[in-house]
């Protein structure tokens, strides 16, 4: 299975990536994940990147693509991935779709900002594996550490409010028109997700099956 997960900053891209991974036996591809990472051990990549993901603005698409390339490249990534955070951009999709990047589906979480702004208050995030968790809808099994590899649970550094607004506004200028890309394309899997993880996950695996 060849998946893109596309919706708004905090629409739970992230989280679905986690289960689905689990369900399908795919690898997850997370962008962001990658970009932190780098910026904790001190890459090159992590030093360019960090200035733009501070401000709530997006990586410059040829640093992203280096990385994606990279990354594809790698063994794990053969017979199936799903790409969390990539494509941000239509130039992103463009040059994936020319890479010869294969998708069966662009699942399209669709949540209001508000319900956005509101979660992200609650969000904890692991900064070793990527695991993201919420104190209110979604907590860790014991308070403040992954269940996924034990590591002490953080809060981003953007999510601050005011940076969550200008991710949510760069999102819609930059971001939501690869809906109608994919759209066109034959490949949108729009889903609601506004339900509980667990509801969202089973709404995500019924709209694949219809697709297989
Ligand atoms: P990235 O890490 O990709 O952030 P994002 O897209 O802004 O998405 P998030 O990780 O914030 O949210 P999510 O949708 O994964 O939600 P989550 O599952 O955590 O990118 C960060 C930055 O890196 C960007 O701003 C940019 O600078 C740069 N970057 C990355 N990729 C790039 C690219 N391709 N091009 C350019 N720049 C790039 O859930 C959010 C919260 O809600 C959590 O607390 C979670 O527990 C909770 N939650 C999830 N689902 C539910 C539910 N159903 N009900 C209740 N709560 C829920």
């Amino acid at each position: 299975m060849k998946l893109i997960m596309l919706g708004p900053p905090g629409a739970g891209k992230g989280t679905q990536a986690a289960k689905l991974s689990v369900s399908l036996n795919v690898p997850t591809l997370s962008t962001g994940h990658i970009l932190r990472t780098a910026i904790k051990e001190g890459l090159p990549v992590g030093l360019q990147a960090k200035e733009y993901m501070d401000a709530g603005k997006l990586v410059p698409d040829e640093i992203v693509i280096g990385v994606v390339k990279d990354f594809l490249s790698k063994d794990e990534f053969k017979t199936g991935y799903i790409l969390d955070g990539v494509p941000r951009t239509l130039v992103q999709a463009e040059i994936l779709e020319k890479m010869g990047v294969e998708l069966d589906a662009a699942v399209s979480i669709e949540i209001s900002d508000e319900e956005i702004e509101h979660r992200m208050q609650g969000r904890r995030v692991c900064n070793k594996c990527g695991a993201s968790y919420n104190i209110d809808a979604n907590p860790p099994k014991v308070e403040n550490i992954c269940d996924v590899c034990g590591e002490k649970l953080v809060i981003r550094d953007d999510d601050k409010p005011e940076t969550v607004r200008q991710r949510l506004a760069v999102y819609h200028a930059e971001t939501e028109p690869i809906i109608g890309f994919y759209k066109e394309r034959g490949k949108l899997l729009p889903v609601d997700g506004t339900a509980s993880v667990e509801e969202t996950t089973e709404k995500v695996m019924k709209a694949l099956e219809m697709i297989k």
